[in-house]
């Protein structure tokens, strides 16, 4: 009834999961693999713009082997958790903010841009038909995945008059396997990730293509994810695969590279920069040097160092590699300020303590 009073028709799957299976597979679901039993799904083209907005069962695509996306990679997505509040309600956490960058990416991939109040609805939507899938366990969401894909059936290179909008579900435990830990990185000094007026800054899968041999040379070497450095002078650190990071000084301050155009604008990153400003911390936006980073690890300049976004929420990083050699972040394990900025956020994310106005959204 609820779907009704919005624009999404919603066609209940004929054979969603039984409760057992359901349950057995909440246990431990970890990230990514275990899919609810719903999809949202819009559907654009240049007569009819955005048009049959439904909620259907979760379903594979078909479809034609010349479609532009499986050839040019014209696709955006983005990524957000459904969160079970601490009332039983449950929340979107800043899902605006997705909105806004899922139409940045668009712009950038030439794409026709989603309006806000659409992309919201369509995770709310399916949140409402696929509740049941929330895990039960510590840290467990629905982590939601909007994505778009060039739907058009045609091999020349321009944007698709046709384009197909999504929306999946994934019940999702923490991102990392195992206990909470620190976790290692490798810096990239071959590869980059993205450069000056590329796609750095959008959220397309192209960018995600592009960081797969640097982060299997990381793993190859030992270390949990890769760090890109800048393209240009191959100097600054940019951001992780699929994370954002901060730097931490003994001094009680905070870095994080700026928002230059090759880094994606992570909404975890914004929400970390208010919420350690609220606590009367500063936080910089300037540019760090990974030759400085390891200097200032070893003198004890530095003394924790973090990613975050959506997926890894905040993580600690215990320790980097850098060609052939190996540096320790303070004392190898999560940092204090570190962890505080976990919970800060997290007691908001889950309705424990009240965060800036707007910032949780019930469904
Ligand atoms: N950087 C990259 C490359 C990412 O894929 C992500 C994840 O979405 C982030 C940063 C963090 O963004 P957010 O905090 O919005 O999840
Ligand atoms: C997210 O955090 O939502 C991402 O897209 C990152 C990816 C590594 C899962």
């Amino acid at each position: 009834a609820d779907l009704a009073a919005a624009a999404f028709e919603f066609e209940p799957s004929p054979a969603p999961l039984d409760v057992a299976a359901r349950g057995e597979r909440l246990l431990d679901p970890g990230f990514g693999r275990v899919f609810t039993d719903h999809m949202a799904s819009i559907r654009w083209s240049e007569d009819k713009g955005w048009h049959k907005a439904r909620i259907v069962a979760r379903a594979p695509l078909t479809m034609d082997p010349s479609t532009a996306v499986l050839h040019y990679a014209q696709e955006i997505f983005e990524g957000l958790k459904a969160y079970r509040l601490a009332d039983d309600r449950f929340a979107l956490f800043r899902a605006d903010a997705n909105a806004r960058r899922f139409q940045n990416s668009a712009r950038r991939l030439a794409m026709p841009e989603l309006p806000e109040d659409l992309f919201v609805e369509s995770c709310r939507a399916l949140v409402r038909a696929d509740r049941d899938w929330m895990p039960e366990i510590e840290g467990g969401s629905i982590y939601l995945r909007p994505f778009m894909i060039a739907s058009e059936v045609f091999l020349g290179v321009k944007p698709s008059a046709e384009y197909h909008y999504m929306v999946i579900a994934s019940a999702v435990g923490a991102y990392w396997k195992g206990p909470p830990r620190a976790v290692s990185l490798w810096i990239s000094r071959e590869h980059s990730r993205a450069a000056a007026g590329g796609t750095g800054a959008a959220k397309c899968g192209g960018n995600y293509a592009a960081s797969l041999l640097a982060q299997a040379e990381a793993i190859k070497r030992g270390c949990d994810q890769v760090v890109f450095l800048d393209a240009v002078e191959r100097r600054w650190v940019e951001e992780l695969g699929g994370m954002n990071i901060f730097f931490v000084f003994a001094d009680g301050t905070l870095r994080t590279p700026p928002l230059t155009g090759t880094i994606l604008p992570g909404i975890t990153r914004d929400s970390l920069i208010t919420l350690a400003r609220d606590m009367g911390l500063t936080v910089t936006e300037a540019p760090y040097a990974a030759d400085q980073w390891r200097a200032d690890a070893e003198s004890g300049k530095l003394v924790e160092s973090f990613a975050c976004g959506t997926a890894a929420v905040v993580t600690p990083i215990g320790q980097v590699t850098d060609g052939d050699a190996t540096f320790t972040i303070g004392g190898g394990g999560p940092g204090q300020l570190t962890m505080s900025l976990r919970s800060a956020l997290e007691a908001i994310q889950r309705g424990t303590a009240k965060g800036p106005e707007g910032w949780v959204q019930p469904i």
